[in-house]
């Protein structure tokens, strides 16, 4: 079932800044954290503290997937290692997903 209120971009998509800073929350009650568009999710959750399973960190091992409850993400690599049907769910990997938005992630437990 598609996520409502959450996208995958791709870059020609946007046109954010690259200087641009975006909320990232972790759940709808969790733990914020800034999100730099310049920076992957993964990155930028690690720099401000937060924990965030990770192994290849290069898009293909999909151990960092989780939802993309909220927001929008764009890729800097063609294809991230997701299906289409799960993009669509709203899956995202923030090893190489930027923040277009504010974002709300939910961690597959
Ligand atoms: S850490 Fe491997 S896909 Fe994100």
């Amino acid at each position: 079932m598609p996520v409502s209120g959450s996208t995958s971009l791709t870059p020609n998509q946007t046109n954010i800044a690259a200087t641009a800073v975006f909320l990232a929350r972790i759940g709808w009650h969790g733990p914020t954290f800034e999100a730099p568009a310049s920076l992957p999710l993964l990155q930028a959750a690690e720099l401000a503290g937060q924990s965030l399973a990770s192994s290849c960190r290069n898009g293909t091992c999909r151990t960092c997937m989780c939802q993309l409850v909220s927001g929008q993400v764009v890729y800097r690599i063609e294809w991230p290692g997701l299906s289409a049907e799960e993009k669509q769910a709203g899956s995202i990997l923030p090893c190489v997903a930027y923040p277009a938005s504010d974002v709300v992630l939910r961690l597959s437990s």
